[in-house]
C-alpha cells in the first residue's frame, strides 16, 4: 500500500530491488515506474501530486505484485531530497535504481521571467539531481551495485534555443555530470546513464502551455510514447551506456547537429522552434 515511509518487514537479504522514481506523477516518470516494476523492481514513486502518485502505485502493485510507495515531496524546496532519503531510511529502503526524472520548462525570455523563477528551475532540474544523487549514491557503493539514470533530453545536444534559455543548459549540464559520475564509479558497480529524450508524448507540453504549437512544427514520426523512452532508457543503464538517445530518428537528429557547421546549427535550430516559442 502507498504510505509516507511506513516500515516494512521484509527481510532486506531476501529483498528485491528498488527503483526510486522523480516526477512519477505523469509521464515518462510513470512510464519508468511501470517498466521498473515489470522488470521486477519495487517501486518509490515521488512527486508533488499525491492523488496521482497514490493511483499509480495501486495500479502497478496489482498489475506486476511488487510493492510501491509514495513519497510526496516538492523538489523546489532545498530540504525535498533529505526529506525522501529520510522517508526511505525510515522505510528501510535501499534505492538500487534512481530514476532522476522531474522536470519542466521556463519558455518566456530569460530576461522577462523573474530570478526567483529561474533559481526554482535550477533547483528542480540540476540541484536536486545533484543531491539525490550524492545523498544515495555512497549506498550503492557500499554495496557493491547501483544504477542511475539522470533524465537529459535531445536538446542537450543541440543548439541552445531563446525562451528556453536555462533548458537545454541544464540539461547539457545532466549529461556531463553523468559521464564523470559514469566514470567516476566505473568498477564499483554504479552505473550512470544519461537519457535524452526527443519529443515524447507526455503532459510536458501542456504545462508549458506550447503543445499545440510544438506539435504543429515537429513532425509526427519525431515523437515517441513514453513508455518507449522508458524501456531504452532502462535497457541503456543496464547495458552500461553512458548516453543514451531514444529513437531512431532523434538519433539521426543528433548526428545531424554534429556533423553541420555550428552557424548553420544555429540559424537552422533558431528558425525551427521559433513558431513554439511564447514572446
Ligand atoms: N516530453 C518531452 O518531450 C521531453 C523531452 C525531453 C526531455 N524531457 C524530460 O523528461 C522529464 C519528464 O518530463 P515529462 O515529459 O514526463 O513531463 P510531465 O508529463 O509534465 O511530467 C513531469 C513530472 O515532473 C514532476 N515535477 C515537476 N515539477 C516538480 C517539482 N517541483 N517537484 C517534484 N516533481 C516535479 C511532475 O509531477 P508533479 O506535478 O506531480 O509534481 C511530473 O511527474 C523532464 O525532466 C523533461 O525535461 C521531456
Amino acid at each position: 500500500m502507498p504510505n509516507d515511509g511506513a516500515t516494512r518487514e521484509d527481510d532486506t537479504a531476501a529483498r528485491r530491488p528498488t527503483a526510486l522514481v522523480t516526477g512519477a506523477s505523469a509521464g515518462i516518470g510513470a512510464a519508468f515506474a511501470r517498466e521498473c516494476a515489470a522488470r521486477g523492481f519495487d517501486v518509490v514513486l515521488t512527486a508533488r501530486r499525491r492523488d496521482r502518485l497514490e493511483a499509480l502505485a495501486r495500479e502497478i502493485e496489482s498489475r506486476h505484485g511488487v510493492r510501491c510507495q509514495v513519497i510526496v515531496a516538492d523538489l523546489v524546496e532545498p530540504d525535498a531530497c533529505a526529506q525522501i532519503v529520510t522517508a526511505l531510511e525510515r522505510a528501510h529502503l535501499a534505492v538500487d535504481l534512481l530514476v532522476n526524472n522531474a522536470g519542466y520548462a521556463v519558455t518566456r525570455s530569460y530576461a522577462r521571467t523573474s530570478w526567483d523563477e529561474q533559481a526554482a528551475f535550477l533547483q528542480v532540474m540540476v540541484t536536486a539531481v545533484c543531491e539525490l544523487t550524492h545523498r544515495l549514491l555512497p549506498g550503492m557503493l557500499a554495496r557493491g551495485h547501483g544504477h542511475i539514470v539522470n533524465v537529459s533530453s535531445l536538446s542537450a545536444m543541440l543548439p541552445g534555443v531563446p525562451g528556453h534559455t536555462l533548458y537545454a543548459a541544464s540539461k547539457a549540464f545532466l549529461v556531463r555530470f553523468s559521464e564523470a559520475l559514469a566514470v567516476e564509479t566505473r568498477g564499483r558497480g554504479v552505473h550512470v546513464c544519461a537519457v535524452c529524450p526527443g519529443m515524447t508524448y507526455t503532459e510536458f507540453h501542456d504545462v508549458t502551455g506550447t503543445r499545440t504549437a510544438v506539435e504543429a512544427a515537429v513532425p509526427r514520426f519525431m515523437w515517441m510514447q513514453a513508455d518507449e523512452v522508458a524501456r531504452e532508457g532502462l535497457d541503456a543503464v543496464m547495458a552500461g551506456r553512458l548516453v543514451r538517445v531514444p529513437g531512431s530518428a532523434n538519433r539521426g537528429l543528433e548526428r545531424l547537429a554534429r556533423m553541420l557547421p555550428r552557424g548553420l546549427a544555429y540559424r537552422l535550430a533558431y528558425g525551427a522552434t521559433r513558431k513554439m516559442r511564447k514572446k
